[in-house]
């Protein structure tokens, strides 16, 4: 029996909720499945830990995290410890210096959600966008001079390496590929951005000749919003810069239903390091503690790790269940249910239970 070692971080506000929930259902597919085993292990960093040590994580939290083969990540961020800390704390740290380069955000309608797009249903929607995640516009390159003066500069300087843009483009085509459309639109902004930009689409065509058979075509970033909302069904996946596929992302999540159904992958391609997985949404301070925190993203993103693990037949039948309970109506509140967070865990572990 194969067994994988994850090593589950909770951290702050709606984290442990979902992640709890999260835990519930693989441990639903190991009894269902038999053929593998999950041994995780806990982490308490985040914000409680930050009050406590100063930091959100110990020195050496990386050394500890590297013989994992997965990270289980809630979400970051309390209301009293300033966002830059946590973020730039905890979650960044991993994905950098895990070199997680390519960040992948899968969209699609379930059944029994209601997007905000008139006629728009099941399958009219069905994206994945990659996001190029150790670069770009948050490379952390830039500075402040002559502070509180008239004449304070603040710069924030992209930056795109050759290296980085080929990697995640080659990533990007494979996936493409590895879908039944076969179609990649790439995302830039490079009328106006006379550089980085250019050269992304250069690149672009030079990693295109490698997949003849996966179809192309290039976006400026703008006029992409207007496709997205407007024409979905003619996207399918998507590749575009570390801010660019910040933003359209989360317009992605909001055209798909909510927040709480939007997961998410920081991948390492090249499985040096653990890849990390955790929903889109932060800790949610608003509804923290009540029991109705959306826990589908915390799925998705647990058949994400499955699939990353290599155990491609669980992740399939997480996402049945999932949509198998979303369609029953089996619902938390921000996407217009009744269910409690517990509810809809129950219902997916029982669905799983059941499954061929
Ligand atoms: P948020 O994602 O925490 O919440 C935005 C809105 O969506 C809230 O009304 C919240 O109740 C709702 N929401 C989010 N997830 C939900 C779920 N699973 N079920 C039901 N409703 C859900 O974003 P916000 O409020 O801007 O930030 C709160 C904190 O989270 C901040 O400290 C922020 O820095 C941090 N944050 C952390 C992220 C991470 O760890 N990856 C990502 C985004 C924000
Ligand atoms: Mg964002």
């Amino acid at each position: 029996m194969k067994t994988y070692k994850i090593a589950a971080i909770p951290a702050d506000g709606i984290g442990p909720e979902v992640i709890a929930a999260g835990l519930q259902a693989l441990e639903a597919l190991e009894r269902r499945d038999g053929s593998f085993k999950l041994e995780v292990e806990h982490f308490d960093w985040g914000s409680d830990y930050y009050k406590k040590h100063g930091v959100m994580m110990p020195e050496d939290g990386r050394d500890q995290l590297k013989p994992f083969d997965a990270i289980f990540f809630g979400a970051v961020g309390a209301p009293d410890v300033p966002d830059h800390i946590t973020l730039w704390g905890l979650r960044l740290p991993i994905c950098q210096g895990f070199d997680q380069y390519a960040n992948v955000r899968p969209t699609k309608i379930l059944p029994g959600i209601t997007s905000p797009l008139a006629g728009v249903g099941p399958g009219d929607l069905d994206w994945v966008i990659v996001r190029e995640n150790s670069e770009g516009e948050y490379a952390g390159n830039g500075g402040r001079t002559h502070r509180g003066m008239p004449e304070e500069v603040g710069t924030e300087v992209a930056i795109f390496t050759r290296v980085g843009v080929t990697r995640i483009m080659r990533y990007a085509f494979k996936l493409a590929q590895s879908r039944p459309r076969k179609l990649l639109t790439v995302v830039t902004k490079s009328n106006a951005q006379r550089f980085g930009m250019v050269m992304w689409d250069e690149i672009a065509a030079e990693v295109a000749q490698e997949f003849p058979d996966v179809t192309w075509d290039k976006m400026l970033v703008d006029a992409m919003t207007v496709r997205m909302t407007l024409k979905p069904k003619s996207l399918d996946t998507i590749v575009a810069t570390n801010l660019h596929a910040d933003i359209l992302s989360d317009l992605a999540g909001a055209l798909a239903g909510s927040l709480g159904v939007a997961p998410t992958a920081n991948i390492d391609p090249e499985r040096r390091y653990p890849s990390m997985f955790e929903p889109i949404h932060g800790s949610a301070f608003d509804i923290t503690g009540k029991g109705i925190a959306n826990p589908v993203a915390t799925f998705w993103t647990a058949a994400q790790m499955l699939e990353h693990l290599g155990e491609a037949k669980a992740a399939a039948r997480l996402m049945e269940a999932v949509e198998k309970v979303t369609a029953e109506g089996i619902i938390t509140p921000d996407i217009g249910g009744t269910a409690t967070t517990q509810q809809v865990t129950d219902a997916v572990c029982e669905a799983i239970r059941m499954s061929n």
